[in-house]
């Protein structure tokens, strides 16, 4: 073999064995068999050779040019595994059966029973709403049979912007724009409506142990052809019963709201005492929870309709009220507060 080729494949095998990065692995790859290459030249002064000693001479270059290709190759192949055993290396190492971090976070009291509330209703068949908090005067009040100047707005004072909405004071300002999404399947198909909306509310209250600004609700409609205060008691105490895990007794007292008619204080028997009178139910036995009622014809009405045909009930679950009796929490306020040291005690399956 010529001794030029000889030479040169020498050269080559110690220059790529210095190698230790892509970018002068292309070097040499240029430098040996780019255009102006060695083996490259070797090939381009093979002119000046009899046609004899081109034929052997050309024949060992494509070998040597081959055996470059292929060794540039195997080491680009080579750096690239390495570079990807360093970008492993270089990450932080974890154990995957490790227990995940310990301060991991908790569900609010409040979103736990809204969760319990919201499972049991849909396992009854009732869709979850979402609504918005900023509403307009007619569907917190006009909607609702309040109309501008009744005494039942005093009751329910909130927070004006500068447009004329309001931050809703009721969960019940959704109750106009539910009926109007689900008339159609209601007139049309017989689909009754069935609907539970929670949602945050707002009132222009001075805060103290057992009022605030800013509290939850959960709002449940059910209309259809015959519906009846039976069928509110039913939904209710099994709701109850799921939400505090034992039979829970309830009872209705007449109670006013413009919204429904007629309109009732639904109350349950206490947690505490079972019924026979204790200190928490002032020895009545008995704990205000949920007020409801039957809609009222014009609250229908004003959602499109019939209320000759069709009749439902309604209820406002106080769940911030719920989430206080179901965990023991004494002040309201400790449920905005926002201290995880007193919220983040609770879990879903005491
Ligand atoms: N929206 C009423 C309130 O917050 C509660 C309520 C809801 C009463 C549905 C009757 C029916 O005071």
């Amino acid at each position: 073999m010529d001794e030029r080729i000889v030479s040169l494949k020498a050269q080559f095998e110690a220059d790529l064995s210095k190698i230790e990065n892509v970018a002068d692995l292309e070097g040499i790859r240029v430098s040996y068999l780019g255009k102006k290459g060695s083996i490259t030249d070797l090939l381009k002064g093979m002119k000046d050779l009899s046609n004899e000693e081109k034929k052997a001479f050309g024949q060992d270059v494509n070998i040597l040019k081959n055996e470059a290709t292929n060794r540039i190759a195997e080491k680009m192949q080579e750096l690239k595994e390495k570079e990807i055993e360093k970008e492993i290396n270089s990450m932080p190492s974890f154990d995957v059966s490790m227990p995940a971090s310990l301060d991991r976070g908790s569900y609010h009291p409040i979103t736990l029973v809204q969760r319990q509330c919201e499972a049991v209703f849909r396992s009854m068949g009732f869709n979850v709403e979402d609504y918005s908090e900023v509403v307009t005067d007619y569907e917190c009040f006009e909607a609702l049979n309040i109309p501008k100047h009744h005494p039942a707005r005093d009751m329910q004072d909130t927070y004006y912007l500068e447009n004329g909405q309001l931050l809703k004071s009721h969960t019940s300002a959704a109750q106009n724009a539910i009926y109007k999404k689900y008339k159609d399947a209601l007139i049309n198909d017989g689909t009754p409506i069935k609907a539970i909306f929670p949602g945050r509310c707002f009132r222009n209250e001075a805060t103290d142990a057992c009022h605030e600004n800013t509290f939850f609700q959960m709002e449940g409609v059910m209309v259809d052809k015959d519906i009846s205060i039976s069928n509110l008691i039913f939904f209710m105490k099994t709701m109850l019963s799921e939400v505090f895990r034992k039979d829970i007794n309830v009872r209705l007292r007449p109670g006013f709201f413009p919204f429904v008619e007629p309109g009732f204080e639904l109350d349950i028997s206490c947690l505490i005492c079972g019924g026979e009178g204790c200190p928490s139910c002032k020895h009545s036995g008995w704990l205000e929870l949920c007020p409801c009622g039957m809609i009222h014809p014009e609250v229908l009405k004003a959602g499109g309709i019939d209320p000759e045909e069709y009749t439902g009930f309604a209820f406002g679950l106080g769940l911030t009220r719920l989430a206080m009796m179901k965990y023991g929490v004494k002040d309201i306020r400790d449920l905005n507060g926002g201290s995880l040291k007193s919220l983040s005690q609770f879990t879903d399956d005491e």
